[in-house]
């Protein structure tokens, strides 16, 4: 196997291809790292390793004002040595998904993949359902990667796939890029993208308490999803061993790498990858 920047990097081709920031880079190198550990360390532990990707996108990505091209999420996890037992991808752009499946005809056309076109968190009974079911006999291990632009996520969603089966969570959540630009607009009893996203309205009132007491925001949402993650079986070290992705033009926090399993072998995994790239900034 070659470097991480080796793997990562792709060719153009005829299909369509989105612009992203160069900060992206750092974010699929992290992304091909955990799952190159993951489906190999579990490989002879399961029968079925089952990745799911609930905001896919289209397979490829190039890093604006360059000619780099990248694999993106879903052929990342396709590209590994250990390929997973099962993929699901769902993203809710018909055309990513269509480009997307031709990607992996031409790439991975022996690979076992199924494609969920729609709005995840309407879609999430469609995805359950390619899930295969876990017993003594036939063990299921899945990994769920969320990677949507905002903070968009529902927690019911991640309930819905999460609480009764053995699923680990790798979460982009926008704290920066979305939560604290839109605080002002989210803050209205209105407006539902952090009720959604926490899965509970009361949130307003702590916030005001924590603001007083000079606690920040991404600090406070953290602790709040973190807590919601724990109330249906995760564990409570995520909230020290996130990942920080910074902006290079301005180094303001964008995104958080959030990792939840209920398992602490899990966290082993999460922590070799953190250890790795310790060129991107940690904090909290
Ligand atoms: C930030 S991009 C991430 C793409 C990909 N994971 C990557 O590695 O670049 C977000 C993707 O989610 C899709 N999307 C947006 N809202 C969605 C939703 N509610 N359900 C599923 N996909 C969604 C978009 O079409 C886009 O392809």
């Amino acid at each position: 196997m070659g470097s991480t920047s080796n793997c990562i990097s792709a060719e153009f081709d005829d299909l369509f291809i989105p612009e992203i920031g160069s900060w992206g880079e750092n974010k699929y190198k992290i992304i091909y790292d955990y799952n190159s550990l993951f489906s190999k360390g579990m490989k002879y532990r399961w029968n079925n390793r089952v990745y799911i990707d609930l905001y896919s996108g289209c397979g490829k990505a190039k890093i604006r004002n360059t000619n780099k091209i990248l694999y993106s999420s879903a052929l990342l996890a396709l590209k590994v040595n250990d390929q997973y037992d099962k993929y699901i991808f769902c993203d809710k752009d018909e055309n990513n998904i269509n480009t997307l499946a031709k990607r992996v005809n031409n790439e991975f056309p022996n690979s076992n993949v199924k494609y969920v076109s729609g709005d995840c968190n309407e879609k999430i009974d469609d995805i359950n359902n390619e899930i295969p079911t876990h017993s003594k006999t036939n063990t299921v291990l899945s990994f769920c990667l969320i990677d949507p632009y905002s903070l968009a996520i529902k927690f019911d969603t991640i309930k819905k796939l999460g609480e009764s089966r053995i699923v680990d969570f790798l979460v982009l959540l926008a704290f920066g890029m979305d939560g604290k630009r839109n605080i002002n607009s989210y803050i209205q009893e209105n407006n539902n993208r952090i009720d959604n996203l926490l899965g509970l309205t009361d949130w307003r009132e702590r916030w005001k308490i924590e603001e007083e007491k000079g606690i920040n925001l991404v600090t406070f949402l953290a602790n709040e999803f973190t807590n919601k993650m724990v109330s249906i079986g995760y564990r409570k070290e995520t909230i020290n061993n996130f990942i920080s992705i910074r902006s290079d033009e301005k180094n303001l926090p964008l995104y958080y790498l959030m990792f939840f399993s209920k398992h602490p072998r899990g966290y082993d995994f999460w922590e070799k990858v953190r250890g790795r790239n310790t060129e991107w900034e940690f904090e909290f």
